[in-house]
């Protein structure tokens, strides 16, 4: 005999599944303080030696920006859905940078394409803005480019990075192994393109310089978006990894390093994460299958996902959507992370702007009860991936001793889900133990007024248009002081 219906008018299997659920999705505070330990030991390792899981790229950007940087610039973003291009004017002067940009939509076979392709695409996109925007330049005055490039690469110098392995869904042959900075200046000469490519700029970096250009008390640049990662700011002397290295040695070991983690790749080895048969599948049905564990399960690409996963599963073991036709759902990734923030901020009666979602773009008809499962459902897979953001932060902390300061975070995750910062911050003050004092500390440079504690997000400013102009200006500043470490063609 089947249990009773529960509270939510669930039928008396579905609330089992959804106590089953509730258990498999829920990471605990212990949980928290063990994937946090492991975490820093990852982030160590990684400092330690080379080829180590969480990679810790140094990025030769040394240390902070001063906020005085000036001179005009060109940025290029390659992000998911579009190319970003922009000229920047940096005045020097606190919230007085001026932005140009223009937007090129990525067709979706760009993703997949091959490499000429990806780069004569760039490169033409770079001379359509240069001619509209009738940016001046000749053969004696090149025009300067930071080049955001958001995945793995190791960065021998600050010009240069060669592509680990894609992410995010990218499967573009012909690009991991290389020096993409090379393979986008020669697509740049080929046009003739009076452009010098300054710098190769990890989003996460971008984010955190940008934000410390206005902003001192920035500790750390964060994405919670399409993939997730973060950069911080570490002392030479701590990359022991580097000891032997020709352009590290020309550097004082107190010299501060950004370092771009990478650690959307935390514990590929499946050691402490609380993996589910859906993180799995997601793992198994990517281009990259055991790569990205981390990222797989808090980043904005795969939460829609895995709620469509868990869906589907339920209907085809008879429980949910009974007797109806699925066909749309089943499509995989057809459910875009930002439909758990449009069902968990549903506040209509009976949950009927959802229920209308689903009929319109799913053509599937959601009963009460069901309604209210998915709700569950959204909230549950949102509040895993925002606690398991904390943890990542929380070990970068740990290790530097950091107590306070400004996170400074961009991606669609932390921008649009209306819970996740407040999510973020409650298991951030749990792996931390911060006492109800820290708990009630308002910082108010946060744009909200609810986020209080000690460590707070930060709205990230423009870190792949402001952040990579900041980076290369760094960059060329040093370059005439004759601080060449990590420089190569400049
Ligand atoms: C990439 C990182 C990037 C992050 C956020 C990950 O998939 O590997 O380089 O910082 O996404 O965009």
């Amino acid at each position: 005999m089947g249990k009773p219906n529960g509270h939510d008018g669930l039928s008396g299997e579905l609330q089992v599944e959804l106590e089953k659920l509730e258990e498999l999705f829920t990471v605990n505070t212990e949980k928290l303080k063990q994937i946090t330990k492991r975490f820093q030991e990852e982030l160590e390792e990684g400092l330690q030696e080379n080829g180590k899981n969480i990679a810790m790229y140094v990025t030769w950007v040394l240390g902070f920006p001063t906020g005085k940087e000036k001179g005009e610039f060109l940025t290029v973003d390659l992000g998911g859905t579009n190319l970003r291009i922009c000229w920047i004017s940096l005045t020097g002067i606190k919230d007085e940078t001026s932005v140009e940009q223009h937007q090129f939509k990525l067709s979706d076979d760009i993703k997949t394409a091959d490499v000429s392709k990806l780069w004569s695409f760039i490169a033409g996109s770079l001379e359509k803005f240069v001619k509209e925007q009738e940016l001046n330049s000749s053969k004696d005055k090149l025009l300067h480019l930071g080049f955001t490039f958001s995945y793995p690469a190791i960065q021998d110098y600050i010009d240069h990075a060669i592509l680990q392995t894609w992410t995010k869904g990218f499967e573009i042959s012909g690009v991991e192994g290389n020096d993409v900075a090379s393979q986008l200046r020669s697509a740049m000469a080929k046009l003739e393109l009076p452009v010098k490519l300054v710098a190769v700029v990890n989003d996460t970096t971008g984010a955190m310089i940008a934000s410390a250009y206005n902003d001192p008390d920035t500790i750390i640049g964060a994405i919670f978006g399409t993939g997730c990662n973060a950069a911080y700011v570490d002392k030479v002397r701590n990359i022991p990894k580097l000891k032997n290295n020709k352009e590290i040695s020309k550097l004082d070991p107190d010299t501060p390093m950004a370092i771009n983690c990478e650690y959307g790749a935390f514990d590929n080895a499946r050691r402490v994460l609380p993996i589910t048969k859906y993180d799995s599948q997601i793992d198994e049905q990517s281009p990259k299958p055991g790569e990205q564990m981390f990222e797989k399960m808090s980043a904005g690409l795969y939460l829609g996902e895995l709620f469509r996963l868990v869906i589907v599963d339920l209907h085809f073991r008879g429980l949910f959507l009974k007797d109806r036709d699925i066909a749309k759902l089943k499509k995989p990734y057809s459910i875009d992370t930002s439909i758990l923030s449009t069902i968990e901020d549903d506040y209509s009666k009976d949950l009927s702007k959802t229920a209308e979602m689903f009929k319109k773009d799913y053509n599937v008809e959601f009963s009460k009860a069901e309604l209210n499962f998915g709700r569950r459902l959204a909230q549950l897979i949102a509040i895993r991936g925002a606690r398991m953001c904390a943890c990542g932060i929380a070990a970068i902390c740990q290790k530097q001793g950091i107590t306070r300061g400004h996170v400074a975070a961009d991606g669609s995750v932390a921008n649009k889900h209306p819970q996740f910062k407040k999510r973020w911050a409650d298991a951030l003050g749990e792996i931390l133990d911060w006492s109800e004092e820290d708990k009630k500390k308002k910082d108010l440079s946060g744009d909200d007024d609810e986020q209080v504690g000690p460590i707070i997000l930060t709205s990230a400013e423009d870190g792949s248009g402001v952040g990579a102009a900041v980076i290369a200006a760094m960059t060329l500043e040093r370059w005439k002081k004759g601080v060449d470490a990590g420089i190569k063609e400049s």
